[in-house]
């Protein structure tokens, strides 16, 4: 019998590290699986899926751009994608389209696992309010932080992120705010890039006082993309660390969805820094 069909459908996708993840995954907890990567064309992407799942595929990870249409497609949403209206892990069952977000999970348990650092408490500083914002947002308030800070270059689209979130941030307890990039006051436990300002080349868009002695600054980015802002953080006595980890979490629950079982993120987190230093 051939192996469990899974795959990551984006554009561009041909860096991805995904099949190498799930591949260590698999290995590590006795799956019998093959994961592979499927560049989608633009306007292509609800034929390529229903393409997938003829093929008997099980599943399906999405990345840039095909998120939010990944929500839209499915048939049944879990509550954290219905929150950030988009969509990074489909499985497919009994001609059913289910679709989770798990990026948000992804990035609270590298915090939380990788860096060491409960969210519990701390005051938070997220930057953006795009899509990457939007889909960690909610497992971020889910952690229990005292407040949330969106910062946005657009203000708008800050007040918009807030208000999907203001509900579920009443509930547990997390003052959440909306501002602009200029006037931030006071200082913060933890600074979230999940803006795109530096795929453009500009610098940090918020202020160096905005970090707190030994505060933790993470990019959700990796590789050459992150190391302005990671820089950055370093300049001004900040804890560096990039979304390395964030990609092995999220794909660490979208295996657990799948698969039952839960593979050791952090193990191969590791062996994934090692691979990508040599
Ligand atoms: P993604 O899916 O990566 O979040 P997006 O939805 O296009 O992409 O969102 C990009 C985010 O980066 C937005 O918050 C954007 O700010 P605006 O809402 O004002 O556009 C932010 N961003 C991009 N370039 C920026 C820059 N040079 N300075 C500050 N913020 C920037």
């Amino acid at each position: 019998m051939s192996p469990d069909l899974y795959c990551v459908m984006g554009n561009p996708v041909a860096h991805s590290r995904s099949p190498w993840i799930h591949a260590r995954f698999a290995e590590l907890t006795g799956q019998r699986l093959h994961y592979v990567k499927r560049q989608i064309e633009l306007g292509g992407f609800a034929q390529a899926l229903h393409a997938f799942a003829q093929e008997g595929g099980l599943g399906c990870n999405v990345t840039v751009p095909f998120k939010f249409e990944a929500a839209a497609l499915a048939t049944q949403t879990s509550e954290r994608a219905l929150l950030a209206q988009a969509a990074n892990t489909l499985s497919f069952k009994e001609g059913e389209i289910l679709a989770d977000n798990t990026d948000g999970v992804g990035l609270v348990d590298d915090i939380e696992q990788g860096a060491g650092l409960d969210l519990q408490g701390r005051r938070l500083l997220l930057i953006g309010a795009g899509g990457a914002a939007a889909g960690v947002l909610g497992p971020l308030i889910l952690a229990h932080p005292a407040s949330v800070t969106v910062a946005n270059r657009t203000l708008d689209k800050a007040d918009s992120l807030v208000q999907c979130h203001a509900a579920l941030a009443m509930l547990h307890n997390t003052e959440l705010l909306a501002h602009d990039l200029q006037g931030l006051k006071g200082t913060f436990d933890v600074v979230i890039n999940a803006s795109s300002s530096s795929l453009g080349g500009a610098a940090v868009p918020v202020p160096g006082s905005t970090l707190k002695a030994g505060a933790l600054a993470y990019d959700m980015m990796y590789g050459p993309a992150a190391q302005g802002f990671l820089t950055w953080a370093h300049e001004h006595g900040a804890l560096p660390r990039d979304g390395l980890g964030m990609l092995v979490s999220q794909a660490a629950e979208a295996f657990l969805i799948w698969r039952g079982v839960r593979p050791p993120a952090q193990k191969v987190l590791a062996e994934l820094r090692a691979v990508m230093a040599q």
